[in-house]
């Protein structure tokens, strides 16, 4: 059967780092209390001439250089982002014009972040059908636009950055040793829309809007939810946490990693944190977090890794793959 495997990864931050110091000055806050709440130290923050796409365009070249490929090569981008450069077109279709991609097809996909699981999911179900032999997936978000600095409940908890996979075609043989994606669960629930939103829009307000969310609301649904998907996850492969070599889950709370990772009897040092480093990238966290941990040696080639995030809608999914 086919498998979609990954080739490569690619990150991009931007070059501006904001740490929690420096945020003191900006709102009624301190070091002492994001690291205590939240685990974050610092999160990169997008310049003037960083944009969604120019980060999604700095991780797309870096994926496609690691795999030896050329842009050409591809069939389809996939770009997870609740930030797009504009309302329309697409910014996978800005993305596949900068890096030069002339052929195949590209589209946004807007989970906010859950947007990179949803993406990867959905590159598979291409890969799997057919229609595509290589896919970029990408995740790239520039949510310091969207934050209302004045809103210190909200404003520390983002940052700014990109993450890319490229999923290639290969055989397997239908079992839980074939490299390549394994098993995914995706839910929704529009009844908790008011718990995380932007209170704007092209069809509403007609402005871009500021991000809203009742912090501790998402909190308290955020564990029991993503302990679900992954359970339902585990079942439809048949394993258990102790099969797992890796789980990267969605960079939001260092607690409620913790938590998840707790319930679910994920050994600590299976845990990839980089919530630390990039606070909530939204769609990029899965991204960068799985870029880092194949850069640092940590992910090899045989491993069996654990996706996972839940964010605005709700929406939350969970994916499992052999590295
Ligand atoms: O990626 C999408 C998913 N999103 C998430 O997963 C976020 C989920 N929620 C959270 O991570 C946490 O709820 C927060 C980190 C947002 C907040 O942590 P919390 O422990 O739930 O704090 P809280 O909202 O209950 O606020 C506690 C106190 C409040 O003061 P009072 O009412 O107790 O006097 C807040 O006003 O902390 C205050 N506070 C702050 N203090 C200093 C809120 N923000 C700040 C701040 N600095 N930045």
């Amino acid at each position: 059967m086919i498998r979609s495997i990954v080739r490569a990864t690619g990150a991009a931050l931007p070059r501006r780092v904001m740490k929690n110091t420096d945020l003191a000055g900006v709102v009624e806050t301190s070091d002492e209390w994001i690291v205590q709440r939240t685990g974050i130290r610092q999160r990169h923050i997008a310049s003037d001439d960083e944009t969604t796409a120019s980060l999604g365009e700095a991780a797309a070249r870096a994926a496609l250089a690691k795999a030896g490929l050329e842009p050409n090569d591809l069939d389809l981008i996939i770009l997870a982002t609740s930030t797009p450069n504009n309302t329309f077109p697409a910014t996978a279709v800005e993305i596949q014009q900068r890096i030069g991609m002339t052929k195949g097809f590209a589209f946004d996909m807007q989970a906010v972040c859950s947007g990179f699981v949803y993406a990867i999911t959905t590159a598979d179900l291409y890969i799997r059908g057919g229609m595509a032999k290589r896919v970029l997936v990408i995740g790239s978000e520039t949510f310091s636009r969207i934050l209302d600095w004045n809103d210190r409940s909200t404003c520390v908890l983002f940052g700014d950055g990109a993450g890319a996979v490229l999923l290639e075609a290969g055989e397997g043989e239908g079992n839980l040793d074939d490299r390549g994606i394994i098993a995914a669960s995706l839910r929704s629930d529009g009844q908790h829309k008011q718990k995380l939103y932007v209170d704007g829009g092209p069809s509403t307000t007609g402005t871009v809007g500021h991000l809203r969310m009742e912090g501790r609301e998402v909190f308290k649904h955020a564990v029991g939810m993503i302990t679900d998907v992954i359970e339902s996850t585990f079942s439809q492969a048949g394993i258990t946490a102790d099969d797992l070599d890796w789980f990267v889950p969605h960079q939001a709370n260092r607690r409620i990693i913790d938590a998840s990772a707790k319930k679910l009897g994920i050994a600590d040092e299976k845990v990839v944190i980089t919530v630390d480093q990039h606070g909530n990238t939204s769609a990029a966290s899965v991204p960068l977090a799985l870029s880092a941990a194949v850069e640092d040696g940590r992910i090899k080639q045989g491993d069996l890794v654990l996706l996972e995030a839940m964010g605005g809608g709700f929406t939350w999914g969970a994916v499992l793959l052999r590295w």
